[in-house]
């Protein structure tokens, strides 16, 4: 009986762990509930960590006097891991969000990697349980080293992807020698046959491999593309974990696993259609919009305009669909933009943000900056739903974006974002763009509905010309008064 209640606590206390995540992750999925469901995912987390210490009270009679050398390092490593989470999480700007994610998710593979090593380096000898853990340990490699180097050029540590003639060649060769190496373990396992080298090695050579694999498969991929590649790591994360926890019999480990790979499947191919590319495309091409472009020209003049000036005619405008992208982001700017949009509400003119689902730097970064702004959520509208309303828009008041309003997407068949769908911004009546000078997007190309008849730039930090256009529109009311 005594040994049966810490084990039946922890199944229930793993199910209800499992039941928190997926409860958090359902409200994950609109940026009203968001913040509860995070907060829900976070404490079946809690649930499934504190029920994993009671796996020590019915420990094998052997392994007893480790206990307390095993429990003191799992809290030092709580409280390290814990401790730097949370310093680096309250001190990331948003837009530093990717290189975060990348991190996270990279120790997430590592943390199913360093438990199938455990696993393997323990003794492991019934079949399935020995495939899946080795598949485990592979694909957490993989993520893990693969990771880091996302991380690296997310944050500008590497500046250009590598590559080498006959890279392809060399990543096919590393993956055969991976598996190769895993299968030889498996084959050694169950056949109980003399290995050429000691097992320790032979396990530290098929995780060495599979890590050099990880980086190999990483390094030719241009910097644009890292947050699908993050998320295609995000995927194999969720699945390493789905295989360790199936290798330990933890059922908190299998549910979680399983859905964190589904959801970070089924970002990569939501990522993957919004920017027109094909899944295999994204893993085994040398994507990414670094490649040579010849920029096609472009007809048109830039037409400098004033904050105040471009204010006013917002101001008696009758809708405004307002696109916000990567430089409203890293100005800071939303707040002073809901401030800006409430002033043109009180004054009767109709106002709508129109979202790309891949502006900003990561998926859904607009709006949880709207959402952070007290942006009300039905504003806010996906391409699909809003793209037909610009024909009959005043306005389209571009923020800090750039590709994703780049009518290249739809006339260029050079251009390295051909095929995106993008906003159709360019066909308001009038558009005004603002944006700190002549910089390019992400995808380091010129944008023609800057160039085009019916197009003003409003030079500047997005945040200052804002707030030079609140008071602008106040100033109006002044004189009215
Ligand atoms: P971008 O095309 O990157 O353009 C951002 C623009 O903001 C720049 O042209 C820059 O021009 C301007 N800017 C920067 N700082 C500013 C500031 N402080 N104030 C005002 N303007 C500022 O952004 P986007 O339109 O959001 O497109 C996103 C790009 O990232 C796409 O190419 C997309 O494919 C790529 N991407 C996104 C994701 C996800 S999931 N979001 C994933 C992978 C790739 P100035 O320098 O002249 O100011």
């Amino acid at each position: 009986m005594i040994s049966v209640l810490p084990e039946l606590v922890i199944v229930l206390a793993d199910l209800a762990a499992a039941f928190l995540l997926l409860f958090g992750l359902k409200r994950m999925s609109s940026p009203v509930t968001a913040p509860s469901g995070i907060a829900y995912a976070g404490i079946g987390m809690v649930v499934a960590v504190i029920a994993s210490f009671l796996y020590a009270l019915s420990v094998a009679p052997e392994a007893k006097p480790h206990l307390l050398m095993n429990a003191g390092l799992a809290v030092a490593a709580l409280a390290v891991g814990g401790g730097l989470a949370w310093r680096s999480g309250s001190k990331a700007p948003l837009t530093a969000m990717p290189q975060m994610v990348a991190l996270l998710n990279g120790a997430g593979g590592g943390a199913a990697a360093a438990i199938a090593a455990m696993v393997l380096l323990g003794g492991v000898s019934a079949p399935a349980a020995l495939v899946v853990t080795l598949a485990g340990a592979l694909i957490g490699s993989i993520s893990l080293s693969g990771s880091i180097i996302a991380w690296g050029k997310l944050d500008g540590l590497i500046k250009r992807p590598m590559r080498f003639p006959g890279q392809q060649i060399a990543n096919g060769l590393a993956f055969i020698l991976t598996l190769l190496s895993g299968g030889y373990i498996a084959f050694i396992v169950l056949s109980g046959a003399a290995p050429i080298l000691a097992m320790p090695t032979l396990i530290a050579v098929f995780f060495g491999l599979a890590l050099i694999f990880g980086v190999l498969m990483t390094l030719p991929i241009g910097g644009a593309d890292m947050p699908v590649v993050i998320s295609v790591y995000n995927a194999f994360t969720g699945l390493a974990v789905g295989l360790e926890g199936y290798s330990l019999q933890n059922p908190a480990l299998m549910i979680a696993g399983m859905v964190v790979g589904a959801a970070g499947l089924m970002l990569t191919l939501l990522m993957a259609k919004a920017m027109n590319r094909s899944i295999s495309n994204i893993l085994f091409t040398n994507f990414g919009v670094t490649k040579t472009h010849k920029q096609s020209k472009i007809e048109g003049e830039l037409k400098p305009t004033g904050a105040g000036d471009a204010a006013i005619f917002m101001r008696y405008a009758a809708e405004v669909i307002i696109v916000p992208g990567y430089g409203l982001a890293a100005a800071r700017g939303q707040q002073k933009l809901y401030e800006f949009v409430k002033l043109l509400q009180a004054a009767g003119v109709v106002v709508k943000f129109a979202i790309h689902p891949v502006a900003g730097r990561m998926p859904g970064q607009m709006d949880v900056l709207l959402a952070e702004a007290g942006v009300p959520y039905d504003l806010i509208f996906q391409l699909e739903d809003i793209n037909p309303e610009f024909e009959t828009a005043d306005v389209a008041l571009v923020i800090g974006a750039n590709d994703v309003v780049n009518p290249a997407a739809r006339t260029d068949k050079s251009s390295p974002i051909w095929g995106m769908p993008i906003l159709d911004a360019d066909k308001a009546k009038q558009v005004y763009v603002i944006k700190r000078g002549e910089g390019k997007g992400y995808a380091g190309i010129v944008n023609a509905l800057f160039y085009k008849d019916n197009c003003n730039m409003v030079y500047g930090d997005a945040q200052v010309v804002l707030t030079q256009m609140i008071e602008a529109v106040r100033g109006l009311s002044k004189t009215a008064a």
